[in-house]
This record gives C-alpha cells, sequence and structure tokens, in this order.
C-alpha cells in the first residue's frame, strides 16, 4: 500500500523513546525508558540525562525494530526532537536520529517537541474520530505550561503560559516540601484525597485578570510559610499533610480553570478543548476540566495518559502531519535549529 513508515526518537527530558509508526496512524510499535537516575537528586539532572539517552537509545531502537518485526529497509524517514528540551537530551537525541538517516540514505525530520504535544489528539489511536481543526490546547508538565490555539499544522497561537513555574513543577516542589517521592504530582495527588480541600486559603495568582498568563510560585511560597513549624518532618501530622496536599490542588485547579475560561473567550470558534501533559494525569484537574468544557459546550479530549507524558508516538506523528501537508508542495522539511528550554 501507499503506507511510509516513519522511525521516531525522543529525548528532550528524562524519557527516552522510540516508537515506529505508519502513515496511516497506526502504532506498529513504541519503547520508553523512564530514566531512574534522577530519583535520588529529586529532579531531572540535565547532563545525567544526556548520558542516559546516550546509553539507553541504541537499546531501545534495536529491540523496537525486532519486536515490531520491522526491518532497516522498510522503514523511510526517521524523526526527532529538536527541542524545547534540555540541550544535552536533544543534542544525543537529533545526532542519533540524523547519524542513523544519513546511514540508511532516508530523510531526516527536526520535530518542535510543543508542536507534537499539541497534534498527539489527532492521532487516530486516540478517539475513533479524526479531530479537526480548530482546537484549544492546555498543554501541562513538569517543563511546559501554556494554552495554544491549535489553527492548523503550523499555525498555532500561544495565547498565554506560565510566567514563572510550570504546574508540573509546582506539584513536584509543593511534594518535596511534604516529604513525598520525586516526581511528586502522583503521589500529591493520592495523599490530597485523605485531606479537606477547604482546610487552608491559598493565594490565586492571576486569577481574574485578563489574559490567560499562569503563575504558580506564590503558591509555592504559601505552602512554605504553612510548613515552617514543621522543620522535622517527621513531626508534621498525615493529616495536616493530607489537608495541605488537598487546597493545594484545588487552588491550582481554580486558578487554572479561571485562566482557561479567558483562554475560550480568546477563541471563540473553538469548540474543543484538549489537554497533554504530565499533569494530565490528575483526575482532580480533568475533572474540572470536563466540566468546564461541558459548560461552554466543547468537547473534552484528554488522550491516554501514555500519550500525555513524552513519547515518541506524538514525535512520529507530528512529522506525518508535516509531511502529508508539504509533500504535496513539492517540499519535505528534514531540519531545524535545536533549541534549548
Ligand atoms: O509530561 P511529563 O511526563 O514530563 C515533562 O515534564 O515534560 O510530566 C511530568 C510532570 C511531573 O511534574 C509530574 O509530577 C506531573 O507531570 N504529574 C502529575 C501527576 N502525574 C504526573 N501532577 C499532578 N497530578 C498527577 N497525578
Ligand atoms: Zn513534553
Amino acid at each position: 500500500n501507499n503506507c511510509f513508515k516513519i522511525l521516531a526518537i525522543e529525548s528532550s527530558c528524562d524519557d527516552t523513546a522510540c516508537a515506529i509508526i505508519r502513515s496511516d496512524g497506526m502504532v506498529l510499535g513504541e519503547k520508553v525508558h523512564s530514566q531512574k537516575e534522577h530519583v535520588h537528586f529529586g529532579g531531572v539532572v540535565p547532563e545525567i540525562a544526556a548520558r542516559a539517552h546516550m546509553h539507553h537509545l541504541p537499546f531501545l531502537v534495536n529491540s523496537l525494530l525486532d519486536e515490531a518485526k520491522v526491518s532497516w529497509c522498510q522503514i523511510d524517514a526517521i524523526a526527532a526532537t529538536c527541542g524545547p528540551g534540555l540541550i544535552g537530551g536533544v543534542i544525543v537525541g537529533s545526532s542519533f536520529a540524523k547519524g542513523l538517516a544519513l546511514s540508511k540514505k532516508i530523510p531526516f525530520i527536526g520535530i518542535n517537541h510543543i508542536e507534537a504535544h499539541a497534534l498527539t489528539v489527532r492521532l487516530p489511536d486516540i478517539s475513533n474520530k479524526k479531530i479537526e481543526f480548530p482546537y484549544l490546547l492546555f498543554l501541562t508538565s513538569g517543563g511546559h505550561c501554556q494554552c495554544i490555539y491549535v489553527d492548523d499544522v503550523g499555525k498555532y497561537q500561544h495565547l498565554g503560559g506560565t510566567i514563572d513555574d510550570a504546574a508540573g513543577e509546582a506539584f513536584d516542589k509543593v511534594a518535596k516540601m511534604l516529604g513525598l517521592p520525586w516526581p511528586g504530582g502522583p503521589a500529591l495527588e493520592a495523599l490530597a484525597k485523605e485531606g479537606n480541600e477547604n482546610a487552608f486559603i491559598m493565594p490565586h495568582p492571576l486569577y481574574g485578570r485578563d489574559g490567560c498568563d499562569f503563575s504558580f510560585s506564590g503558591l509555592k511560597t504559601a505552602v512554605a510559610n504553612l510548613l515552617e513549624p514543621y522543620k522535622d518532618l517527621s513531626c508534621l501530622p498525615r493529616s495536616l499533610a493530607a489537608d495541605i496536599a488537598a487546597s493545594f490542588q484545588k487552588t491550582i485547579t481554580d486558578t487554572i480553570i479561571n485562566r482557561l475560561e479567558n483562554a475560550i473567550q480568546m477563541a471563540p470558534k473553538t469548540k474543543i478543548l484538549a489537554t497533554a501533559g504530565g499533569v494530565a494525569a490528575n483526575q482532580y484537574l480533568k475533572f474540572h476540566l470536563m466540566r468546564l468544557a461541558s459548560q461552554y459546550n466543547m468537547e473534552f479530549i484528554a488522550p491516554p495518559i501514555r500519550y500525555c507524558t513524552d513519547n515518541a508516538v506524538m514525535i512520529g506523528w507530528t512529522a506525518i502531519e508535516i509531511l502529508k501537508k508539504t509533500i504535496t508542495n513539492n517540499f519535505i522539511p528534514n531540519d531545524i535549529d535545536l533549541i534549548p528550554r
């Protein structure tokens, strides 16, 4: 048939990932290695991440091809993240991909990581029907927090973003203050289930202001102040920790919803609210996003969590979207500048 196959590589943070995807959207195989090397540092160490990508990529790609039963001669192009991301990992992944493309004499396609998150919802694997443009995307992870109006492949409008921390970063930092293991988001959500979300009033940065920028660092400070008397965390009662976790989760969610209401006003034609990024795994946030969408008669779409977090399928899918659009113009993109975070 006329389908082409893309080998895709993602290495912009702490997930080493590769996938093979066919131009009709069928995922033929995928592998993700989530680096454990950073756990005892309580955060991603860029140089360690880059070295780990370098170490894992060859094994991962080899076993991917083996398991998917795809041979090199069946791969038509190689795509890799060219940023934004931790630049060491981006250089490792994209150089590895370029070297492979050169040796196999096939095109290399550089992909923007944010664009890939933005186009993931159109992956046929995600819902039964193809999501049409335009849509509103709330991208929320440890590294990104922004709202994008997605008009078409290559046509994006940044409606607003964080002026300090990303939402995931705020979850991680507050979780760390509460003595929870890294990455803190899932642990904090679990603890919050035991707590009273109205126990503490916390600041709602930018709430009620125009636009759809976000700010979360004040929340972190509010939690630090509450924890001031508990320098020794072993004296912190679990019920109090749970109340703080629940109040934090409620406050950050309220703030996000308020900012997104503005985003919806800024993009009145949009009938779809989509989300992506690791924080989209949070059930409490997801529930409120869904409610917001229904209030505005919008459809809410959240990809399965493995496609919300960093993955290579989204890189391959973006290459396919770009190729389908540009091949018709007799132009095949193959290189873009590397961008740091
Ligand atoms: O997309 P991702 O895997 O990596 C990047 O940061 O690019 O997102 C990871 C982030 C971390 O900050 C993690 O704490 C957060 O997503 N996260 C959550 C939850 N699961 C993951 N935050 C809140 N609630 C969760 N259930
Ligand atoms: Zn990402």
